[in-house]
């Protein structure tokens, strides 16, 4: 018999991966090609169509809370194949009253129109990878899009009615100067975006920055970007709520909140992931697709979809902490019964350690980082490694 009881049905959220952009982006390890002429759009959607029919004997009449259309490049699908393929997701799921529905936007990609017809379709948020706008940052960072380009991409969303989106903006880009850093993000808050997301730029295995590194501010200069723009962020008005995340009051995004909750997901398209939780019979199952868009419309064609597996009890644990104490202001402790199925015992032990080390503090029901935790993140959550 599993060890893992759940009280209650887990929250529910979709992904949909598109894979294609215009171009590669020399820092990106994302699952991402190159688009070619060539794309059969209708065929891949298809596929995703066929995956989630198959998939759902498992989340039957679960409320969907948000879906997050990512990539790649999702704003290149065609507005006829986003209408169709929103249909079919009404069609086949129980959309949740309040649900957010986000299209990850590239502003070398989008005009008036474009926004006008996904809010038409039902998108209702927005997430745009603007990076910077300095254009020889843009220029080093291999962008398709200028600085002027971002600002009439935003501008566009707000004027087709999105009063709900998000600013990727990253940091520690090629010679970077600490005021350029700050500049990209003082200009960002011009726009008042609900939502803004600010990554250091990390070198990624397999990519052409990776083996060729271009010349980067130093750990401290990165440290000194990241503390003053937090700031420049915080007396705007935003409220910090992930190590990379910060949002108006009350625009926190839903989905990536579900994610950090340890909720469940569903994933679709090449190389997507899922979790699910089959709570009556106390199991969790991960769900991976295959990586090559090609192979995952054969796949499904075939009806032999990716891969799946059962995670125990030591991953789950480790898993949940991993997203949870990305949380800047902490995590009721009861959140990790509900979403893992395990007792709290489980991890007693180790929790009185790292209190110990003062690197999480304990109180009323929750847990929270102290300062050390924060900058010794890394091994708090190795601390639930399997044992
Ligand atoms: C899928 S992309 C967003 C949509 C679209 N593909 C684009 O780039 O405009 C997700 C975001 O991840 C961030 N990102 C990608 N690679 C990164 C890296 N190596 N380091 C830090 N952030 C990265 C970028 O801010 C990017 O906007
Ligand atoms: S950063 Fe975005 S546009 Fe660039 S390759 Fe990655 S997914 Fe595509």
């Amino acid at each position: 018999m599993s060890q893992l009881q759940f009280s209650q049905v887990l929250p529910l959220s979709l992904y949909i991966h598109y894979p294609w952009c215009i171009q590669k982006c020399p820092y990106c390890d994302f699952n991402s090609h190159t688009l070619k002429q060539t794309l059969d759009e209708q065929a891949y959607l298809d596929a995703m169509v066929r995956q989630l029919e198959q998939t759902l004997p498992l989340i039957w009449g679960r409320p969907i809370r948000s879906i997050f259309f990512g990539g790649g490049t999702p704003s290149l699908i065609s507005q006829s194949g986003l209408e169709w393929l929103l249909s079919q997701l009404r069609a086949l799921l129980n959309f949740s009253p309040q649900i957010e529905i986000t299209l990850e936007a590239n502003p070398g990609t989008v005009d008036f129109e474009k926004f006008a017809g996904f809010r038409n379709a039902g998108i209702n948020r927005l997430s745009m990878g603007i990076q910077s706008f300095a254009d020889d940052k843009l220029t080093a960072l291999g962008r398709i899009h200028s600085a002027a380009e971002a600002k009439l991409a935003i501008q566009a969303a707000k004027d087709a009615g999105f009063d709900n989106f998000n600013l990727d903006l990253m940091f520690a880009l090629p010679n970077q100067t600490l005021e350029q850093a700050q500049a990209d993000v003082t200009q960002a808050l011009e726009f008042a975006p609900p939502h803004l997301s600010h990554y250091q730029l990390t070198l990624e295995p397999n990519t052409p920055f990776f083996k060729q590194p271009p010349q980067l501010p130093d750990d401290d200069l990165a440290w000194d970007m990241q503390e003053s723009c937090q700031q420049i962020i915080a007396k705007a008005g935003y409220q910090h709520y992930e190590v990379s995340a910060y949002a108006q009051p009350d625009h926190h995004c839903q989905h990536n909140l579900n994610y950090w909750t340890f909720g469940d997901y569903l994933g679709l398209g090449a190389g997507a992931h899922g979790k699910i939780t089959i709570a009556p019979e106390g199991r969790v199952l991960r769900t991976q697709m295959p990586a090559s868009p090609g192979g995952y419309v054969e796949a499904a064609q075939n009806g032999k979809f990716g891969r799946s597996h059962e995670v125990d009890a030591e991953e789950l644990m480790f898993e949940f902490m991993l997203n949870a104490l990305r949380l800047q202001n902490g995590f009721a402790l009861n959140l990790f019964e509900q979403h893992t199925g395990l007792a709290l015992s489980t991890i007693t032990q180790r929790l009185e350690q790292l209190q110990q080390q003062d690197l999480i503090a304990l109180q009323e029901g929750m847990l929270t980082l102290t300062r050390r935790g924060q900058v010794y993140l890394n091994d708090v959550v190795s601390a639930f490694l399997r044992s």
